[in-house]
């Protein structure tokens, strides 16, 4: 799993490469620039008052977990739910099927991911985990969030672009086009005020705080009722997958998380690396061996430069076999506590169903309030 890049360069640490993305979406614009002046303003008043945020974050249920999904946004959570700030975590099903169709397997998935989270550190005490497609008063916020926006301010969504770009194909189905106003209502309707995201996510939270903005305007100016939540950047390395692309598992080139030692073994010694003996950290020149190098000491809770230093002219395979056994120690636990939830999936679902009624408590307190502002009470 060569190369990493980050997904969002964090202003301390300088080390690590740009971003290498194909899209517009994640490009140093200066909104992205502001959000990370934003963000550490955030971080510091998270640790003052984390009582006073309500984080909501999502997932798409594409597959399981990873590695860059564990260093890339998971970590963050868990450290930001163990420092008191309140979370909800969104099982993303209706965005799904933005760019394929809903697979027989999406209740394993589901349900797997639920295992995920929990052995990550997601603590289903505090934590609300649940999916959008079962909690009805959210997505019915679609409708009046729908008519605060513009078709052109849709279309010219940079991330929305790129997706459909992806896609391939020459027609866009509705939801495709609409789906970040349907991410507006999946933060609004618990009027969550902070969303950790990559930056390819803010142009989404940027709507977000529009669609909020304008309904305030329009039916409450006096007492604005939906905050404008903010994208909490994080500072995390993006780690790229086996091929050096970005990790992702439709690209069947991934660690999950929930794979054995000999898996893991196996998915990092056909990574793609260089023919250079002497192991550095030089992400731009060199970014296969510089991922490698990367998730080692990430794993190792170390810096690149002392991971390249101690293998120094050992090659690609002492490289190799110092990131099978760090990422083995570092998840070993995590792994034996996803096994033991994975046994249980009558467990997991019902982790599954109390947050999906916790959700939908909020969603219809919120959606009634709606209607009461928009005067639809008759
Ligand atoms: N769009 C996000 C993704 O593709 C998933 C998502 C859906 C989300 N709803 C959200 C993320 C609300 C943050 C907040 O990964």
């Amino acid at each position: 799993m060569p190369a990493l890049t980050q997904s969002a360069p964090a202003p301390s640490t300088t080390a690590i490469a740009p971003p290498m993305t194909t899209g517009t979406a994640a490009a140093a614009t200066p909104s992205v620039l502001a959000s990370q002046d934003r963000t550490a303003a955030l971080e510091q008043a998270i640790a003052q008052d984390p009582h006073s945020f309500r984080m909501l974050t999502g997932d798409r249920p594409t597959g399981a977990l990873h590695l860059g999904h564990y260093f890339g946004s998971q970590l963050n959570r868990v450290r930001l739910q163990n420092a008191g700030v309140e979370l909800l975590v969104l099982i993303a099903d209706y965005q799904a099927i933005t760019d394929r169709t809903a697979a027989e397997d999406l209740p394993d998935i589901v349900i797997g991911l639920v295992a995920d989270y929990l052995a990550i550190g997601i603590d289903p005490e505090r934590a609300t985990i649940f999916a959008h497609s079962q909690v009805e008063a959210l997505n019915q916020l679609l409708l009046p969030f729908l008519s605060l926006v513009s078709v052109a301010e849709i279309g010219r969504n940079p991330t929305v672009k790129d997706e459909i770009a992806a896609t391939g194909s020459p027609t866009v189905s509705g939801l495709m086009f609409s789906y970040p106003v349907h991410q507006a209502a999946d933060i609004l309707f618990c009027r969550a005020n902070l969303v950790p995201v990559g930056k390819d996510q803010l142009p989404h939270i940027e709507l977000t705080r529009t669609i909020a903005r304008r309904f305030n305007e329009r039916y409450c100016p006096e007492a604005p009722y939906f905050p404008e939540p903010d994208g909490l950047l994080s500072s995390a390395p993006l780690l790229l997958g086996t091929d050096g692309r970005k990790m992702s598992k439709s690209r069947n080139n991934s660690v999950p998380l929930r794979a054995t030692p000999d898996e893991t073994a196996r998915l990092v010694s056909r990574a793609k690396t260089d023919s250079e003996r002497q192991i550095s950290y030089e992400p731009e020149r060199r970014p296969e061996v510089s991922n490698l190098v990367l998730l080692t000491a990430l794993c190792r809770d170390t810096t690149p430069e002392a991971v390249a230093a101690e293998i120094g002219n050992g090659g690609a395979a002492a490289l190799k076999m110092a990131a099978i056994e760090a990422i083995n120690d570092r998840i070993s636990g995590l792994r034996a506590r996803r096994a033991a939830l994975a046994a249980d999936p009558g467990y997991l679902r019902s982790v599954l169903a109390a947050g999906n009624q916790r959700a939908s408590a909020i969603a219809a307190r919120t959606l009634t309030t709606v209607r009461e502002l928009m005067h639809q009470r008759y």
